[in-house]
């Protein structure tokens, strides 16, 4: 009998996907679901066939050992995977695949949800009822912005981009104009009047929302710095369901301290779990926890997605999901 792929599972997986992984291979699970650290995702590369990790995992050039390495294959849970030092990957070797396509409606959809909390201070106002401090409907109680007809702009017209970019336009009458590096010219982006301006500036100076889809990592970090900032319409909002680094959260606590831009809707940070105090005292802001893809539908299907790179992986089939 040939031996199973000894593989291990770095965090607690939706329990349908952990039940198939323990049945197709020689899985080790993290039960406590407490992260690993450097130590024991090092030993893990020197133990397993298999490495599956997720978007919380770091995973820098310094966590792959140089020699003896067992790993072959990091099926990533997730879309993202600027956690993961893919050059130190590809230098030794080891495939990377992630999770795409399944968690599109679902990270649009909370990008929608920050859209119209922040815009109508939901979050404020709920947290005003809970405690006790609401005094009764008048004309001018927690007045907030209007969202329907206004123009979102997109930065990154990738697959959620365009989810976004579709509510915000059939849902919400909104112009959409959008920022990507290539062209985008297809049917559904032009049956959304959707126009694609040449420079990131141009989007911002345009759109009373800029929601961010670009990826994170290196290439575009602090993508949203003061000066994009300050290149914003005074009154507009920045929602970020990306990466926390595409911002510069200093220069965004700056700007909304100044009353550069009116609020920002985040679901993501640059050093989660970490949150800035200063964000978490404004108002003016809606925090959510990386939500973006939690629902069951969703994370059972990331998890099914992962399983079947590692399938065809191991035995000897094209990658559904290469990244290297
Ligand atoms: C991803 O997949 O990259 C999200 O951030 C988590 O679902």
């Amino acid at each position: 009998m040939t031996m199973k792929p000894r593989v291990i599972v770095t965090r607690r997986w939706p329990a349908a996907v952990e039940q198939v992984l323990a049945e197709r291979f020689d899985t080790t699970f993290n039960k406590g679901d407490a992260p690993l650290g450097l130590t024991e995702l090092k030993a893990a590369f020197l133990n397993f066939d298999a490495i599956l990790p997720t978007v919380s995992d770091k995973l820098p050039a310094a966590v792959f050992p140089d020699a003896e390495i067992r790993t072959q294959i990091l099926a990533n849970f997730g879309v993202g995977f600027s956690h993961i030092d893919i050059a130190a990957a590809k230098a030794r070797g080891i495939a990377v695949t992630n999770t795409p396509g399944v968690l599109t409606d679902c990270t649009a959809d909370i990008g929608m949800s920050l859209l119209l909390s922040v815009a109508r201070r939901a979050g404020e106002g709920e947290r005003q009822l809970r405690a006790g401090q609401w005094a009764g409907w008048c004309p001018t109680h927690m007045i907030g912005t209007k969202v329907t007809g206004k123009t979102i702009g997109i930065i990154g017209m990738g697959r959620i981009g365009k989810a976004m970019a579709r509510r915000a336009h059939f849902g919400f009458d909104m112009d959409v104009v959008f920022y990507n590096r290539s062209k985008v010219d297809d049917a559904e982006t032009r049956a959304m009047g959707a126009r694609q301006l040449s420079s990131i500036e141009e989007v911002l100076a345009a759109a009373d929302f800029v929601s961010l889809h670009c990826p994170g990592g290196a290439e575009n970090r602090h993508l949203i710095d003061a000066d994009r900032l300050g290149a914003m319409k005074r009154g507009a909002f920045l929602i970020n369901t990306a990466r926390g680094d595409v911002v510069d959260q200093k220069a965004l606590v700056a700007a909304l301290r100044e009353g550069q831009i009116a609020g920002a809707g985040l679901d993501v940070y640059d050093g989660e779990p970490d949150v800035p105090s200063a964000l978490i005292e404004m108002q003016n802001v809606v925090l959510l926890p990386h939500l973006g893809s939690a629902t069951e539908e969703t994370r059972v299907a990331m998890g099914m997605k992962a399983v079947d790179n590692l399938t065809a992986f191991f035995e000897g089939r094209a990658l559904p999901d290469k990244v290297v």
